[in-house]
């Protein structure tokens, strides 16, 4: 996890990155350390995040986690100690000051939880403010193009008021207008609603819903579990880690602090095509979750030849009964023929049964699984 934290790259070797990214946002190994008086503090340890176009992404975990650091290195707001940011085909980390100021004004919308209008400004010059700046639009379309987003926000009405005169949600909803001024393609929010009280809250996460269903991509932070469950997927960030998300789904009885201590465990192994991942007859020595392609659990045969006895998938484990029953492997698992490569992470015997050990819920879910591929022959 803390590899490369001391490596230096040059702003070259950025752009190679970027050019070869295949995804909207990679955030590669950030390492975020603040130094002050007190002495220093490390904010993100080495953090990793990929979002793809369309997503919506919900950023969740405890107030200092680091959820607003994270999103800082994406915005550009804050630059990481060492790591990549590639956003939408830019090394973000490695622009001036005057070039990322621009760049953020034409390809990300930023909403904050304080709204931060300009309270000198009426409402439709707070919208105009991103077209003025990067200098978008041809400069008598852009009062237009104001009044359109705040039509979309059924903020018409307030057009012409100062921030100070409408209540947060209204202004709230100005501010995604704003955000949407250059139509970027991505917005980047943190805890949005955190300011608003439940029903203005509703209101604005369906705009949200509705900009995502528009061809946005988002990525918000927020404090409030029932919205990010209705977001495409939640990260939750912990200690200035991210939980390992499929982890988190595959073993959703394990409480926050057993996450992280079971996401620095994990290793992460890759296979190619029709590699055996293990080895019927073997000892068992790992228990595998699959982050990526499918796997083919194989019997072999008394006289040669073999079963695939089942295809599981990402998000899936295996390797469960051979640690629990007599640690020895009951059949082959490999990475499926056909598809690209295979990725799993892995924990091993001691730390499986530790995990075990430690929740009870997580056990119950692990035997019963067992219990159903012990009785169909079918498993690892
Ligand atoms: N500019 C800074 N200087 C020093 N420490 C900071 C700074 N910004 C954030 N931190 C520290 O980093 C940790 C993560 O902060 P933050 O990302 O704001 O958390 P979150 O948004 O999850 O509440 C906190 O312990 C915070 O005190
Ligand atoms: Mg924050």
């Amino acid at each position: 996890m803390f590899k490369g934290w001391f490596r230096r790259r040059g702003a070259q070797d950025a752009k190679d990155a970027a050019a070869n990214s295949a995804h909207l946002i990679d955030l590669r190994n950030i390492v975020k350390t603040f130094e002050s008086a007190a002495g220093s503090f490390t904010a993100l340890k080495g953090v990793s995040l990929t979002v793809d176009r369309g997503e919506f992404v919900a950023i969740i975990g405890k107030s200092g986690s680091g959820k607003s650091t994270l999103i800082n290195m994406v915005t550009g707001i804050d630059r990481p100690t060492s790591g990549d940011v590639l956003v939408a085909g830019t090394p973000v980390h490695t622009l001036s000051e005057g070039q990322m100021s621009i760049w953020r004004g034409k390809h990300l919308g930023i909403i904050f939880q304080f709204f931060q209008l300009l309270p000198s400004l009426t409402v439709v010059e707070n919208v105009m403010l991103p077209m003025d700046f990067c200098n978008m639009y041809r400069p008598r379309e852009r009062r237009e193009r104001a009044m359109q987003l705040l039509a979309q926000v059924e903020m018409t009405e307030n057009a012409h008021k100062l921030p100070s005169a409408i209540s947060g949600g209204q202004q709230q909803r100005v501010a995604i207008a704003r955000a949407l001024a250059n139509d970027p393609p991505i917005l980047i929010a943190d805890e949005p609603t955190g300011n608003l009280d439940s029903k203005t809250a509703e209101a604005v996460f369906k705009l949200f819903e509705e900009l995502v269903a528009a061809n946005k991509t988002i990525v918000m932070v927020t404090h409030d579990n029932d919205l990010a469950r209705r977001a495409s997927r939640s990260v939750i960030v912990a200690d200035g880690e991210i939980v390992n998300q499929y982890l988190a789904n595959a073993l959703p009885k394990l409480s926050l602090d057993q996450l992280i201590t079971v996401t620095r465990q994990l290793d992460r192994l890759s296979f190619a095509p029709g590699q055996p991942i293990v080895h019927q007859g073997t000892p068992a020595d790992y228990f595998y979750i699959i982050t990526r392609g499918q796997v083919e659990v194989i019997i072999d045969q008394p006289g040669g030849g073999e079963i695939i006895a089942e295809v599981l998938t990402q998000g899936q484990y295996f390797g469960e009964l051979g640690l629990l029953d007599d640690n020895t492997r009951r059949a082959t698992v490999r990475a499926a023929h056909d598809g690209g490569d295979v990725e799993v992470v892995a924990l091993d015997s001691a730390e499986f049964h530790a995990l075990l050990a430690a929740c009870d819920g997580t056990r119950a879910d692990v035997e019963r699984i067992a219990g159903q591929r012990r009785s169909n022959g079918m498993a690892a």
